[in-house]
This record gives structure tokens, sequence and C-alpha cells, in this order.
């Protein structure tokens, strides 16, 4: 699937909008248009339906060690500045970035991706931006630095595979030809920047109002750790869920709305006992993943991967990313959806240990004596009491931490789809169809009249109306029926119910199913029973 398709679809039925488009839009910001505004609150949904509201509390799940609560928060998106010293954000929250004195931009270190070529006597790595054609676009840069023409790329000699600039050591730096630029040698070193948006609370701008929008939902969910313990009757092995956004300034944001500067997550914050915590972790990574399969993300771009040792945070035993291999990322590339992580008592006892001074809640960086930033925790007891056996523990902590927009993204991809549908004349058309699960899909059934006489829509009207109360429904009378029927395909519509000449005579009406195109008949009682089955399964 060409990635410019689903954007310009996106744009057209309203799921996606640049941020102050007419003002020429805000890099890293999007809007939600009517349709995925719906297509996003029934991922939301299904995520706090699945993990929280209808999640069995009394049973033990399959690969679960054990019965376990669920219950949900939604906290302040500024909170107290001491929060992100404590959770490390503020000293180590930071991206490695590179300035290109050329042209005048800035890059991921990490991010920035080429690949080594000598010719002429020199040997360089070519850099590009462009993901969909990378290895193409590298050689034409290539070609023109070189000043060769198409036909003597023979002169060209390839030194291994595309890389990212992280991987090459510093002293290489003036070797590096940066996108566009005309000569090698105009980065600068790697410097860090904190991601954080910063904000002002108060009348009075310095450092003592200065506080942070946050980089993520879980810290709201650490720090209530205890009011949630002492106000509701949950006993560990228990999790807070959250959804909200997060702000991250991130210095490239690109690929759509996959790397945004504003964007929603949808975190678990699992206590459990540290003795089985280990087994803890593997449900909800198993658990996890298993749900982005039942919504449909099943055709193989989909993978589970644990991290590396290298990879593992010092506290953490077991990382693993479910990831999507977007269409619009290089080849073998995937895309992080959701990190499941084994946090141990990290947070519980970060937010716990030391002493807050009001006096000295600088927002400089303290350095101890071994250089590293001091964390100071609140004070307070974080230790959880096990009523039945006496025992006091410091819970370990399982995060399935997923992001809603990524999200979104994946299953707008997976169900973009062309393929064929018969037109009036019952010609075989080219079509665009996303093929959603119905339970994702913005609109479940559009009710449509054949023709707009016979009393035919006064009965489509009744049918949309008592359909209207149950799911998302949509009413259109305008143009012709196979028209009618295109739009719904490309909103991702799985039923379409008509009202026919047959209806006037047997109180019956068509259903038409989006992806076999099959049509059956059904009385118009049953309408609402039969679409509210089918999209709830
Ligand atoms: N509390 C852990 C945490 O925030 P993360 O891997 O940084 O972990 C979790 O973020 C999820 O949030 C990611 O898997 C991704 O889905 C989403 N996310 C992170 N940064 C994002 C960004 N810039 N734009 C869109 N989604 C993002």
């Amino acid at each position: 699937m060409e990635m410019e398709k689903l954007v310009s679809l996106c744009r057209r039925r309203g799921f996606l909008f640049q941020s102050s488009e007419i003002y020429g839009g805000l890099n890293g910001f999007w809007d939600y248009g009517p349709l995925g505004v719906e297509l996003k609150r029934n991922i939301k949904n299904a995520w706090w339906q699945d993990m929280v509201t209808s999640h069995d509390d009394l049973a033990v799940l399959p690969g679960a060690p054990g019965s376990y609560e669920m219950t949900g928060l939604d906290c302040a998106i500024v909170m107290h500045p001491q929060v992100w010293k404590v959770s490390g954000h503020y000293d180590l929250f930071h991206d490695m970035m590179v300035d290109c004195r050329q042209k005048k931009e800035r890059y991921r270190f990490d991010q920035l991706r080429g690949r080594w070529v000598a010719a002429k006597g020199q040997r360089l790595l070519i850099t590009t931006l462009s993901e969909e054609n990378e290895e193409a676009e590298i050689e034409r840069a290539a070609l023109k630095y070189f000043k060769l023409r198409a036909k003597e790329t023979a002169q060209l000699e390839w030194d291994g595979d595309i890389v990212t600039l992280d991987t090459i050591a510093i002293s290489d730096l003036d070797k590096v030809l940066a996108p566009g630029a005309s000569e090698p040698g105009t980065l600068t070193e790697p410097r860090e920047f904190n991601l954080m948006f910063e904000t002002y609370c108060g009348a009075i701008r310095d450092e003592k109002s200065k506080a942070f929008l946050r980089p993520e939902t879980a810290q709201g969910i650490f720090v209530n750790f205890k009011n949630v313990l002492d106000s509701s009757r949950v006993k560990v092995p228990f999790g807070i869920a959250q959804i909200g956004k997060s702000f991250r300034n991130e210095i490239t944001p690109r690929h759509f709305t996959f790397r945004s500067r504003e964007f929603e997550q949808m975190e678990i914050e699992f206590f459990c006992h540290p003795d089985t915590s280990r087994q803890w972790y593997e449900y909800w990574r198993d658990r996890r993943m298993q749900w982005y399969m039942d919504l449909g993300l099943a055709s193989g771009r989909l993978r589970l991967r644990d991290h590396t040792p290298e990879e593992l945070s010092h506290y953490s035993t077991g990382t693993a990313d479910v990831e999507y291999a977007f269409p619009f990322m290089a080849k073998g590339v995937y895309g992080e959806l959701e990190g499941i992580a084994h946090r141990g008592d990290f947070d519980l006892r970060s937010h716990s240990e030391g002493k807050l001074d009001p006096a000295t809640r600088p927002l400089t960086v303290e350095l101890g004596s071994d250089g590293q930033p001091i964390h100071r925790g609140s004070g307070k007891d974080m230790t959880y009491r096990d009523e039945t056996t006496g025992q006091r523990y410091l819970p370990h902590v399982i995060e399935p931490s997923a992001g809603a927009d990524r999200a979104a993204l994946a299953f707008l991809c997976e169900a973009y789809t062309e393929d064929e549908a018969p037109d009036d004349q019952g010609k075989m058309q080219k079509r665009t169809v996303l093929k959603f699960h119905p339970r994702l899909a913005p609109i479940k059934a559009a009710v449509f009249p054949l023709v707009k006489k016979d009393g035919m829509p006064e009965i489509a009207r009744e049918i949309y109306r008592a359909l209207k109360r149950h799911v998302t429904a949509f009413y259109d009378e305008k143009g012709a029926v196979g028209r009618r029927y295109r739009r719904q395909d490309e909103a991702g519509t799985p039923y379409c119910v008509t009202v026919d000449g047959q209806t006037l005579a047997d109180k019956t009406v068509t259903i038409r199913d989006r992806d076999s195109l099959q049509q059956w008949r059904v009385k118009i009682d049953d309408v609402a029973e039969q679409i509210v089955e089918k999209v709830n399964r």
C-alpha cells in the first residue's frame, strides 16, 4: 500500500487533518476529523472495556498466575515538577540531536540513516530522510555529489548496508553528507535535547514556577498508588489504567501521526508481589499482543519483540515491544505500538525514598558525589501490607504502555484495501475499502432508501433512528446507491441497510456486508438486533 493514498483518504474522508492547517499547520500536531474521532474513541473504549470494565476479577484468565483486579485513574497533565526529577525525566529524558550547519536543520542522531560509498577516491556516508525509497534516494544523492550520470552508477562502490548515524565513530562525522547538503562535514557533534515541554504556573515566570507537560501518563499512577489503595478495596495484585494526553517535544516528528509532539497513551501499571512478577510480565506481554490480533492486526505485519539484555534499563528484568511494519518505514524496520516492561520496584521506590526539602526544590540538576543526578523522593511509605500473610513489601510493577494514535494508524494501515465491487449495473469496479474490525469502525451501519420516493425514505429514517439508539449510524439518500455503498466502504462501515421495493411488500430490507459483499434480507424489526450482535462480536 502506498502511504500517500492512505494519507489522502484520511484527509478527504475526515479521519485526520494537520493541526492549524489554515495557518500552514504545526509540525507534530494532528486533529482527528469526524470519522477519526470515532475510530480513536472506539480504540480507547475497546482498550478500557477489555482491560478494565469487562475484566473478570473473579476468574483466573488463561496464562495468568492468579486472579487480579483492575481500576482506573484520570490524572492532571501538569504535575509537581519533582515528579519528573524523581522519575528521571528531568535529567535523563533526552534524545541526542545533531544540527546541519548548512541546511539549518536538526536531526535525531539515532534516526538519520545512510550508507557508506566510495567514488573518485573519496569515501562518504550519504544520508537521507526518505525511508520509502531509501536506497534509491541515497544513490541519487551519491550520483549528484560525485557528479556522475545515472549510467555511471557502477563507479559507486557501496560498503555495507544502511546504518544509523549513532553507529558510526564521532571522528567520522566529517565524512557524513547530511540530507540535502552539498558538502560533507556540515553536522555538529551530537548534543542532548530534553523532550519535555515547559510551562509556568501562575503569574510569575521564573525557575520556581516552572512546570512540565507530562511526557507519559504513568507517573500520575505511581504517585497515586497509595491514594488508590487507601480509597478503594483493591488488593495486590491489581492494575491501574489511565488514558490521556502526553507531550514530547520530538526533534523530528514524522511518519504522519506515528511520531507526534502531542499524543494519547493508554497505560497500565500493574502491581504484584516480587516473587510472581516474572509470570505477570509474561502474562501481560502475551495478553497485549493478543489484543491487537483480536482487533484485526493479524496480517503478519505484527510482531512481539523481546528486548535484548543490552537494551534493558538497569532496573528492568524484561521488556517486550509490540511492533508493526508500517508501510512508510524502510524494509525490515518495525514501529513500536506498545512496550510491556517489567519495572521492578524502581518507580515506587524512587517516589518514596529520599526527603523532599521545600527549600531545595530547585529544578537545577543536583549531582551526588559520584557525579550522578540525585533523585529526591517524597519520603512517603509506598509499601503494601498483605492482610492475609502480614507481609509488608514494595510491589513490583509491570507496565503495558500503548499509544492510542499509533494504534489508530496501524489499524488504518491494516484496514486499507483496494479490491473490486459491482456497480449499479453489476459491473465490477475498483473500490477502496477500510476493512476495520466492526468494533473499531467509526460508523457501524448506514441506512439507505433505494430511491427517494414510494415511502422508502420514511421507512429508512425510522430504521436509522432505531439503530442510532444502539450504534453509530449514518443516513444517506443522495445519489446512486452504488456510490453510497462506495462512500461507506471508504469510511469502513461494516454494514449497509437498504430499503427497496420489496420492503413495501414484505417489511424486509437488505443488509450488505462490507467485506464479503454478500446481501441478505432481514425483517425490519430484527435489523437493530442483528447489527448490534454483529458489531459487538
Ligand atoms: N510509560 C512508558 C512510556 O511512556 P514509551 O515507550 O516512551 O513508554 C509508550 O511510550 C507508547 O506511547 C509507545 O509505545 C507509543 O505507542 C506511544 N508514543 C510514545 N511516543 C510517541 C510519539 N512521539 N508519538 C506518538 N506516540 C508515541
